[in-house]
């Protein structure tokens, strides 16, 4: 039964929880949110990941019909069947961010009245602070609305004439923004080729379903920000956080289950979890496992984020894991609680003698989390630590790590994006 489930043919279910994990003054919004398996018959294993279908904001398609004087009401059809205007734009295409085809697409619509154009490009500056609906001065710049309009055709040409201008250009605006910036009018069925269809997106579990029956759990960091005055953000976090609430409202979702990131068969290994921000909800889960399970194994959880007071998520959780002897070792690094950043790979060197040790015998070492920066710097820093403790050359240490560790004995796990 639960086999007819699929990210084609979703279990439409419901949150029961959905609630802030961030204190008072967070720069950031991240999510306890659990979903009711209901009679699906769905089963998961700590290390898979849930993959959740969502809509987009309803003020966005509502600009958008409005912005193009089509009728919400007329009947189309898209790969989805039949429906509604209104009903295909929020739920079978990604009308919340524009893509480059249709930006492309703007040359056969706009007309050159043949004037000359300076434009003035400015890269976006992307900074961590981009996803923090709440620090203003740290957004990305984008693409400054310098463009002129006196020849929308050169514009058009402008943009289009290197990937990264094109890049920038949609960083800051969505399809609302260039309908407008540009006064170009579509056909439904012009637009409806043109948008993206709409793609789940995956989340990693943060429950064990030993521990947690008929329910399954996530962690999710909420997408938003704000260009030419008006409320944006991420497609599947924003519907989690305003549209799906506890009151039954259908989701769907269905199950990614990992062939790889999986815990040691032999209970009694030591494991190695470094976990920063959203990267803490599969270790959630393995922790909730190796207490269900019960074996010898020693836990060793690496968390952190940008302060203690704010982002310690399931801090009484992780607290109770250590006073009952279940979390063998906990290791907390906070970014912005001192002067120097102080960042999960620092305390992963700090103790890099106890953490070669425990590679010497045999743990696991797992890593979830942001893939660009932090999974390439922890990298970084196991090798240095086998150089360092393990008295190894860089290319023997980089062999260590990344084909002995990584590739034949698969206890170098990742679960990063
Ligand atoms: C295996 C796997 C596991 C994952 N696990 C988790 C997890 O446990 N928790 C979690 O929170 N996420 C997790 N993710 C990420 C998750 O799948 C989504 O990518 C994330 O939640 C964003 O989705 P969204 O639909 O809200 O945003 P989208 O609509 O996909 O938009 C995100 C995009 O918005 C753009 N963007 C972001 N900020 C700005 C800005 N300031 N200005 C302009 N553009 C911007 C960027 O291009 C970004 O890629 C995981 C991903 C994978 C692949
Ligand atoms: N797809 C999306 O739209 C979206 C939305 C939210 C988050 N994300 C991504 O999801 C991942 C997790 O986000 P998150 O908010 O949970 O946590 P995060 O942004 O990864 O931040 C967690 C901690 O990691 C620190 N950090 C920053 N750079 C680092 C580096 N090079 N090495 C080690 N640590 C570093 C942060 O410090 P400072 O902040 O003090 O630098 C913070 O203390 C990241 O990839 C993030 O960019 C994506």
């Amino acid at each position: 039964m639960a086999e007819q489930w699929s990210a084609k043919n979703p279990y439409m279910t419901s949150i029961t929880e959905n609630y802030i994990l961030n204190g008072e003054g967070s720069r950031k919004e991240t999510r306890h949110i659990v979903f009711d398996l209901g009679d699906s018959g769905l089963d998961y294993k700590v290390g898979d990941a849930l993959g959740v279908i969502a809509e987009n904001p309803p003020h966005i398609v509502d600009e958008l019909i409005e912005v193009q004087g089509w009728d919400r009401d007329q009947t189309v059809t898209t790969h989805k069947g039949e429906r509604t205007l209104y009903d295909a734009l929020k739920k079978d295409f990604e009308v919340h961010m524009a893509n480059k085809k249709f930006v492309k697409s703007l040359a056969s619509k706009v007309v050159s009245t043949g004037m000359n154009i300076s434009m003035a490009f400015v890269s976006r500056q992307r900074n961590d602070d981009a996803w923090n609906a709440s620090d203003d001065d740290a957004r990305p710049t984008g693409l400054k609305a310098s463009v002129p309009s006196n020849d929308p055709a050169a514009q058009v040409e402008a943009i289009n004439a290197d990937v990264k201008a094109v890049e920038d250009y949609l960083w800051t605006r969505d399809y609302v923004d260039i309908m407008r910036e540009f006064e170009v009018k579509y056909t439904i069925e012009e637009f409806m080729e043109l948008a993206d269809k709409l793609k789940p997106r995956l989340y990693s579990i943060a429950s064990s379903h030993d521990a947690h029956p008929g329910f399954v759990e996530l962690t999710v960091g909420i997408v938003r920000f704000e260009y030419n005055g008006r409320a944006r953000g991420g497609l599947c976090t924003q519907f989690m956080a305003d549209e799906i609430n506890t009151s039954g409202a259908p989701i769907g979702v269905f199950m990614s289950p990992t062939k790889s990131f999986v815990l040691p068969e032999d209970k009694d290994i030591d494991i190695i979890m470094v976990g920063p921000g959203t990267g803490i909800a599969p270790f959630r889960a393995f922790m909730e496992q190796r207490v269900h399970d019960g074996g010898k194994g020693r836990n060793w959880l690496f968390f952190g984020d940008q302060s203690a007071s704010t982002e310690f998520y399931y801090k009484d959780t992780i607290e109770g894991w250590v006073d009952e002897g279940h979390l063998y070792k906990f290791t907390t690094a906070w970014s912005r609680d001192q002067e120097e950043k102080i960042y999960v790979q620092h305390r992963l060197k700090e103790h890099g003698k106890e953490v070669w040790e425990w590679f010497e015998n045999g743990a696991y070492f797992y890593i979830c989390g942001d893939k660009q920066y932090m999974a390439k710097d922890v990298h970084r820093a196991l090798i240095d630590i086998a150089i360092e403790h393990g008295g190894m050359s860089e290319a023997d240490a980089t062999h260590f790590i990344e084909k002995t560790m990584m590739r034949e004995q698969k206890r170098y796990l990742r679960d990063v994006y």
